[in-house]
């Protein structure tokens, strides 16, 4: 099949009808007007390469490398005064285009510096008992997994990973809640689960499955009642969701991801009613330090107060992070969405096409989001990549016991270059 006429071809299937109930009509409109285009001028990627793995560390646009050398030059010439006069406005004006973004408000957001930073803050520092239950997952990333770990073995809670699926492929939404049903105990304190999982693509159903710990919820007292966590670091930046429509308690996402933010930055969303279950590790600064001076009378503290790590950090990164959320919502997030949906359903049906392929994705967006998982018969994983990157394709494995290869189109990337890939590995045997 050579590219035109797959492209044509998946055209019919793919981009100009409607694809597993989401209508893309218009996205072929906004392709003809060059938008994508001009928002791939934005970013100085090396354009002899196919970039397929910009979801593990991020390019910047042109907005977001403005906001750092901005923020970069006044420091350098005069750091203290800067810091100490701008803190406060900079690091308010993230929080409110970080709760815009997500529809939530600025004191429910804590500034970090990672995913696995952000992890670690939540799950080290819960508020867990001896006797209490975690009820994690098997198809979690090893930062949620070891998090978890540690905040068992400091308070003694113990530690369960349930399966919620067998066969990601064709993995369905029942399938994972009546598994998540099954295996919550009474003693269950906290979920943690994965928006997106970097093993297989797998997107969860974090709504329904909310629901269901809601639903137990009805039955238990506040001491008893089950607090439900999600590291979301792959849906963020890509899926077109609001807290309210995730339904959870806390959301851990790295901003220097599908977001394209400042590398080293990152947020934890805490519901406000769930902001005493989590306990400082790092130490704070701002109000708790004012505080600890006699500067401030003590009292409660917001979860961006009590949970932002203190000491000094690169802060012409975190600032511009207000620019990345910026760049999202001026392009709108549901085209970033269907854009992305609609990169990787053309991806993914060019791979279920080659008879030496098995995708271990599902095919449905509304099971899966911008990361395709698959294995090359007889080739392991990581010589698929190296095969790849001989043909400037920078793919990539998933970082786990059981390794599979990887590609992650995202806005940056043309139907072009996906179909490069598809071809590629169609003749990867040669
Ligand atoms: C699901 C998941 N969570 C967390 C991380 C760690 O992210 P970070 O680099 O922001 O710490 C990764 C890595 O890509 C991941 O795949």
């Amino acid at each position: 099949m050579n590219r035109r006429n797959f492209i044509s071809k998946s055209s019919k299937t793919i981009g100009f009808g409607t694809i597993m109930g989401a209508n893309l009509n218009h996205l072929t409109d906004s392709i003809k007007g060059g938008e994508w285009e001009a928002i791939r001028n934005e970013f100085l990627l090396d354009r002899s390469k196919i970039q397929m793995s910009q979801f593990l560390l991020a390019s910047h646009p042109s907005k977001v490398r403005n906001a750092i050398n901005h923020h970069r030059k006044y420091l350098d010439d005069n750091p203290v005064e800067y810091y100490e006069s701008n803190f406060v406005k900079n690091d308010y004006a993230v929080l409110s285009a970080a709760s815009k973004y997500l529809g939530a408000q600025s004191n429910e957001i804590a500034l970090t510096d990672s995913t696995t930073m952000g992890l670690s803050l939540l799950y080290t520092g819960f508020d867990l008992k001896p006797d209490d239950d975690i009820l994690s997952t098997t198809h979690d990333h090893y930062s949620t997994e070891k998090s978890l770990e540690y905040a068992a073995k400091g308070t003694g809670a113990t530690l369960r990973h349930l399966n919620l699926y067998e066969d990601p492929h064709q993995t369905k939404v029942d399938e994972v809640l009546s598994n998540l049903k099954k295996n919550i105990v009474p003693k269950t304190r906290l979920v943690a689960v994965t928006l997106v999982h970097s093993s297989t693509g797998v997107k969860l159903p974090i709504k329904e499955m909310s629901v269901v710990i809601a639903d137990i919820n009805k039955q238990r007292t506040e001491a008893d009642k089950i607090y439900f966590c999600v590291d979301a670091v792959h849906g963020f930046g890509v899926e077109n969701i609001t807290i309210e429509d995730l339904g959870c308690d806390f959301l851990v996402a790295g901003t220097h991801k599908w977001l394209f933010g400042p590398r080293g930055t990152g947020i934890i969303w805490a519901k406000k009613d769930a902001w005493h279950m989590v306990n400082s590790t790092i130490p704070p600064f701002s109000a708790a330090y004012l505080m600890w001076m006699d500067k401030m009378p003590k009292g409660p503290l917001s979860f961006y107060s009590k949970i932002t790590p203190g000491g000094f950090h690169s802060f012409e990164h975190r600032w511009a992070l207000k620019e990345a959320f910026e760049f999202h919502i001026e392009i709108g997030k549901n085209k970033i969405q269907d854009r992305t949906h609609h990169l990787s359903l053309l991806l993914k049906e060019g791979l279920e096409k080659i008879s030496h392929i098995k995708l271990h994705t599902p095919l449905s967006p509304s099971l899966s989001s911008g990361i395709n998982c698959f294995e090359v018969d007889g080739i392991e994983a990581e010589d698929v990549v190296k095969k790849l990157v001989m043909k400037n394709i920078i793919a990539s494995t998933t970082p786990y016991k059981k390794v599979y290869a990887r590609l992650t189109p995202c806005i940056i990337n043309t139907e072009e270059e996906v179909v490069k890939c598809i071809e590629a590995l169609e003749n990867i045997m040669s």
